[in-house]
């Protein structure tokens, strides 16, 4: 009798300890009292969140090209990996006006627990509409920011002149892989980073226990102890940011959870949408949304992004032999990827 109240005693702390332990703090939203400052232009969006935007470049008046720029995973409106090494001549000659956003809670964007792919999508159009961009414009994501693209893809067409897709995220449960090759690529990312997948994937509810939790390794990525690619290495040996200011803090400031953990549960989650059934949005024969992937990159598999290109013909496929996960930041590449996104150069 003791016996068993004893282990139901024990079981009851466990869960009490473990419910408590997957519950996230409440974010500490931009603006409101206990939060951060609002510092930074924004638009306020249908469901009356805010959006917090950066423009670099020309005035948008004197533009030839607007681009709508997407960050990845930990990043900010700050990290646009294509003007963080793009001569300013560069800018001028061809005319670029960029805005680039705090995704849905980080930076000073108010946390959307909707999130869904298309509301990011929504969140573009907006931003463009508010901003007075014009019916179109170019689009460019990078790392998981690139999934923001196919996301726009499927659910903003007709508003893109153009898109980039910069080393774009895979998700190893988007429908038409062979299992074979998915499992494959996988299982050459590290085991901690396979866990986490795992989890976000099959037991959202977990995703902020597993991320905070101290008995196993959790995401290599969010620890920022990611293995990059010798190219990689190099290229951060070399390049200074220009701007000189460090704006690390304030990427995920309104806390980790509506952030870094709702980043992987959305990239990771079940798609109501396969990039690979996307049907080509253009109807001109040029080839108008254009992927890019180095065959070194250690969080990219190659393979699997090789086989969405072969599956969508109408997407003009850069690999990059030898290029690693931040080939942008390489001297001339934002520049290169520039001229043939928007010029066909
Ligand atoms: C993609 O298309 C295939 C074949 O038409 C279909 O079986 C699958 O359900 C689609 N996937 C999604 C997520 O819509």
């Amino acid at each position: 009798m003791l016996k068993s109240v004893g282990v139901i005693l024990v079981i009851s702390v466990a869960v009490a300890f473990i419910c408590q332990s997957t519950l996230p703090p409440p974010p500490r939203i931009c603006g409101l009292p206990g939060g951060p400052p609002v510092t930074a232009p924004r638009v306020k969006l249908r469901d009356g969140r805010h959006l917090a935007y950066k423009e670099i470049g020309v005035p948008k008046e004197n533009a030839k090209f607007k681009i709508v720029y997407v960050h990845g995973f930990d990043n900010s409106r700050h990290d646009v990996i294509i003007a963080s090494n793009l001569p300013q001549e560069v800018v001028e000659e061809l005319g670029l006006y960029i805005v680039s956003f705090d995704r849905a809670g980080y930076g000073e964007s108010d946390p959307d627990p909707k999130r869904t792919m298309k509301s990011t999508a929504l969140d573009i159009e907006e931003l463009a509409d508010q901003l007075k961009l014009g019916d179109k414009f170019y689009l460019v994501g990078f790392s998981m920011g690139g999934q923001t693209v196919w996301g726009s893809l499927e659910y903003i067409p007709h508003r893109l002149a153009g898109a980039a897709l910069l080393a774009p995220v895979v998700n190893y449960w988007w429908s038409g892989f062979p299992e074979s090759l998915s499992h494959k690529a996988f299982r050459q990312q590290l085991p901690q980073d396979q866990w986490t997948v795992r989890v976000v994937h099959y037991f959202p509810w977990l995703t902020y226990w597993w991320n905070t939790q101290k008995l196993f390794p959790a995401s290599s990525v969010a620890a920022g102890k990611i293995v990059f690619s010798r190219q990689d290495y190099e290229i951060f040996s070399k390049i200074t940011f220009s701007d000189g200011t460090n704006h690390r803090e304030q990427t995920k400031q309104q806390g980790e959870f509506e952030s870094l953990h709702r980043d992987m549960m959305i990239g990771f989650g079940n798609w109501e949408f396969s990039p690979m059934n996307l049907t080509n949005p253009f109807e001109s024969k040029q080839r108008l949304v254009h992927l890019w992937q180095g065959d070194e990159d250690t969080l990219v598999p190659v393979t699997l992004q090789r086989y969405i290109a072969q599956r969508l013909p109408w997407i003009k496929y850069h690999e990059l032999a030898g290029a690693g996960h931040v080939f942008p930041l390489a001297e001339g590449k934002a520049e290169a990827i520039l001229r043939a996104l928007l010029l066909g150069e």
